[in-house]
């Protein structure tokens, strides 16, 4: 299948090739509204709540972990940065001959990706969904946003949408075979979809600058014993997203996975750039990831809570460490004369 990814940045096989330092980086990195909802929209779907300095959702902080305050809005449009970044600029790796009519992305965020497809594809219907009112009350004609729960059983017609889409919900959905099962069902036959997803149980490093001792493997000591406890699974890879895309009923089913650097360590230029990006969105991302899940389910007082995020980010924003972490797109197409619909 013909995909949109540029050259050079992609990690083939399970055992990829490290990422070359070279480049000394200096430690700055230089370089109410909702149109329509498939819930009545009830006083209390609008409501947040501060604790700890940070915004949450009220419904659903118990059920998704990470606030929805500015700051963190902010994060996911450098995030959907990082993505343009890394595909060349491109929205996707599925690669569209003609515009798919009907687009559902999944888990939408502030609705960024479905406001820019819409606008490239302006032949497509999209529906961004989420569980969180924070996207923007003025959209594009061929663009709407509806407040829902993906792990509910989906109110959309069977067999309808041409292309879902789900960026980086490994903290949002819990059972990922449910989850593809629905998406399949209410996938056009010849239908695509893809997913995006990144590692979340640990950052990797190839040459010993990011000692056992640091910081780092201090916080990953204390986060995941809480996902435990939470039931949630964050150490999927990209085959076993693979491998159960195949198993809800998908074909020409293709991963894709990169090895993207944290901070601006790497050699090649691009990769560099790529680093630059991510570090910008890490200083916030762990906190994001973290505070919560901490103080709420691992019971931790927040002041130790924040020195332990803060140690985690000055180590992992330090140029001498050359860590990096996963990325991985499966796209995946329903049968045209699928077995079960
Ligand atoms: C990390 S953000 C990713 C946002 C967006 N996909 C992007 O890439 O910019 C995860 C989003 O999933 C939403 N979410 C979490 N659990 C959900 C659920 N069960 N149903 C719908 N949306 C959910 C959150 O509110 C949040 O906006």
């Amino acid at each position: 299948m013909t995909t949109n990814i540029p050259t050079g940045v992609m990690a083939s096989g399970s055992n990829p090739s490290p990422i070359e330092a070279g480049y000394e980086a200096t430690s700055d990195w230089d370089e109410q509204s909702v149109a329509s909802s498939t819930q009545s929209l009830t006083e209390s779907i609008m409501e947040h709540i501060y604790e700890n300095g940070r915004r949450y959702h009220r419904k659903s902080k118990d059920q998704y972990l990470l606030p929805t305050d500015e700051k963190e809005q902010d994060r996911l449009d450098i995030v959907h940065h990082l993505h343009l970044e890394l595909l060349g600029g491109n929205l996707t790796v599925t690669k569209f001959e003609e515009d798919p009519p009907n687009v559902l992305d999944c888990g939408c965020g502030t609705g960024i990706w479905a406001l820019d497809f819409g606008d490239v594809h302006k032949g497509s219907e999209v529906i961004g969904l989420d569980l969180a009112p924070i996207q923007p009350g003025w959209t594009a004609p061929n663009v709407k946003f509806e407040l829902d729960d993906l792990e509910k059983k989906w109110t959309y017609p069977k067999n309808h949408f041409n292309f879902i889409h789900s960026r980086h919900l490994v903290m949002s959905i819990r059972n990922w075979s449910r989850y593809l099962q629905q998406m399949y069902k209410h996938t056009a036959p010849g239908g695509r979809i893809e997913i995006s997803e990144h590692t979340n149980d640990r950052w990797w490093c190839d040459d010993d600058t990011m000692p056992e001792g640091s910081a780092v493997p201090a916080y990953w000591r204390a986060v995941l014993p809480c996902y435990e406890k939470l039931n949630m699974n964050v150490g999927l890879r990209g085959d076993d997203y693979r491998r159960l895309v195949e198993e809800a009923g998908f074909e020409d089913v293709n991963l894709h996975s990169f090895k993207i650097p944290i901070g601006m360590w790497a050699r090649d230029r691009r990769l560099r750039r790529l680093g630059g990006i991510v570090a910008e969105s890490t200083i916030t991302a762990t906190e994001s990831y973290a505070l919560n899940l901490l103080t709420s389910v691992g019971g931790m007082p927040v002041d130790d809570a924040k020195k332990l995020i803060n140690a985690a980010v000055a180590t992992i924003s330090d140029p001498k460490q050359h860590a990096y972490y996963f990325e991985y797109f499966i796209t995946a197409r329903k049968p045209v004369q699928p077995v079960v619909v």
